[in-house]
């Protein structure tokens, strides 16, 4: 199709946008920042080639489109960026669950061979195309409820053979999804029998195979009395940094125990968990540009305290919000409710927890082109069932979103995408 000349073209044009709203464009937010939408009434949006190519008040449209949807004046919004989860495990965790209702710690579960040690024997139990599938089966329940880049982890392979079927698992996964899935590596726990052997075996095979062949630009570790000390954690950092992978980790857990300031002093894009951080974390985070990404679904699960979201954005740090999916400490397959449940166990304000759902989730993964909306950004969008936005961070569980595009496509159940590409 020919468009008239200084008048764009676009294979796809929303109109009827009742109310746009969203991030101003990409970049962690801070402090006040936090909490700025920019809202536009009335919008048109223009897709080419999966990216926005257009965006503002329908009335000053002048172009031409292939095709046009009418959102009837529904509120539209970024899709969601779930930039925390486990989304690949065998087996189950109904065992934990009755010991720890009975009043067994999730700590102590662990200690004696169950928990995440549990998992990691169902997970290398189970075949490969059985965990692709059941993991796809659970991404479809995160974009169900509004994610559409979704973090997902490894860790539950434990060795490095493990290890790498299961970045090999996340790979089909993303192969087959409508939307982004970003791989981690994730460095889970210590063996018991063997701790400096897989150190090694970590550092030296691992890490390197991992980067090498492609599987992964993400490097995790988790540092607890449970899993490594700050000193294992560092020399992993080190050889994952070395291999040019982007560092993050898992502290503050149960224990505030320095990793913190570990993830600051080596430049990691996130520090997840912080339940157990305090006014000195609190400080630490507001002088680095580390994402501080809080997961109010452990906080529910495991009855921990919540991390200080509200004296985080307070103090001017960048916070992100995550689902963290797993099958022990958080099954919570809602992106959009882990928004909801860090304005009730976090004290986030409904704006801020839009932001921390969006672009500063996408900023703790290294990517600038979700979790806003404006020419240029990949065409994710939810499109609401009611005219005021906010209903995705209120309700719990509910109302999800009325629809959910990726790169201009709608997405249904079964996360492929509902339509062909143009
Ligand atoms: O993010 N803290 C450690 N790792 C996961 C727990 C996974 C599990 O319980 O299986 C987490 O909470
Ligand atoms: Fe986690």
């Amino acid at each position: 199709m020919s468009a008239r000349p200084g008048t764009p073209s676009v294979e796809r044009l929303f109109t009827g946008i009742g109310q746009l709203v969203t991030p101003s464009g990409p970049g962690a937010k801070r402090g006040a920042q936090q909490s700025d939408l920019q809202v536009l009434h009335d919008a048109a949006l223009g897709v080419e080639g999966g990216r926005v190519a257009w965006l503002g008040p329908a009335a000053e449209w002048r172009g031409q489109a292939d095709d046009e949807v009418d959102l009837g004046g529904r509120a539209v919004v970024p899709g969601l960026v779930d930039p925390h989860t486990h989304l690949v495990w065998g087996g189950d965790r109904y065992r934990d669950l009755d010991e720890r209702l009975a009043g067994v710690p999730y700590e102590r579960i662990l200690a004696r061979g169950g928990g995440i040690r549990a998992t990691v024997r169902a997970t290398n139990a189970s075949d490969q195309a059985q965990l692709v599938h059941a993991a796809l089966t659970r991404l479809d329940d995160l974009v169900a409820s509004g994610a559409t880049t979704v973090e997902v982890k490894s860790g539950y392979g434990a060795s490095v053979q493990g290890e790498l079927a299961l970045l090999d698992a996340i790979k089909g996964v993303q192969a087959s999804a409508a939307v982004t899935v970003v791989p981690t590596l994730l460095i889970h726990l210590p063996d018991p029998d063997e701790r400096a052997a897989h150190l090694q075996a970590v550092r030296e095979r691992l890490i390197p195979e991992a980067a090498a062949r492609g599987l992964t630009k993400r490097l995790d570790v988790f540092v607890e009395r449970s899993a490594f000390s700050l000193e294992e954690a560092e020399e992993l950092l080190r050889t994952g940094r070395a291999h040019g992978l982007q560092l993050t980790l898992h502290a503050d857990q149960f224990h505030a125990l320095g990793g913190v300031d570990l993830a600051l002093r080596m430049g990691a894009r996130s520090v997840d968990h912080l339940e157990a951080s305090g006014v000195e974390q609190v400080a630490a985070l507001a002088d680095g540009d580390t994402v501080a990404t809080l997961l109010p679904g452990v906080s529910l699960e495991l009855d921990l305290p919540g991390a200080p979201g509200r004296a985080l954005v307070d103090a001017g740090v960048p916070v992100a919000v995550a689902s963290d999916l797993n099958p022990g400490s958080s099954p919570l397959f809602a992106t959009s409710l882990a928004l909801a449940l860090s304005l009730r166990v976090n004290r986030l304000r409904p704006a801020e927890a839009l932001v921390a759902g969006t672009v500063n989730a996408a900023a703790a993964l290294g990517l600038d082109d979700v979790g806003w909306l404006g020419v240029g950004a990949r065409a994710d969008l939810l499109v609401l069932p009611e005219r005021d936005w906010r209903s995705l961070v209120h309700g719990l569980g509910g109302p999800g979103p009325f629809e959910v595009y990726a790169a201009g496509r709608r997405v249904d159940r079964g996360g492929r995408v509902a339509e062909a590409p143009a």
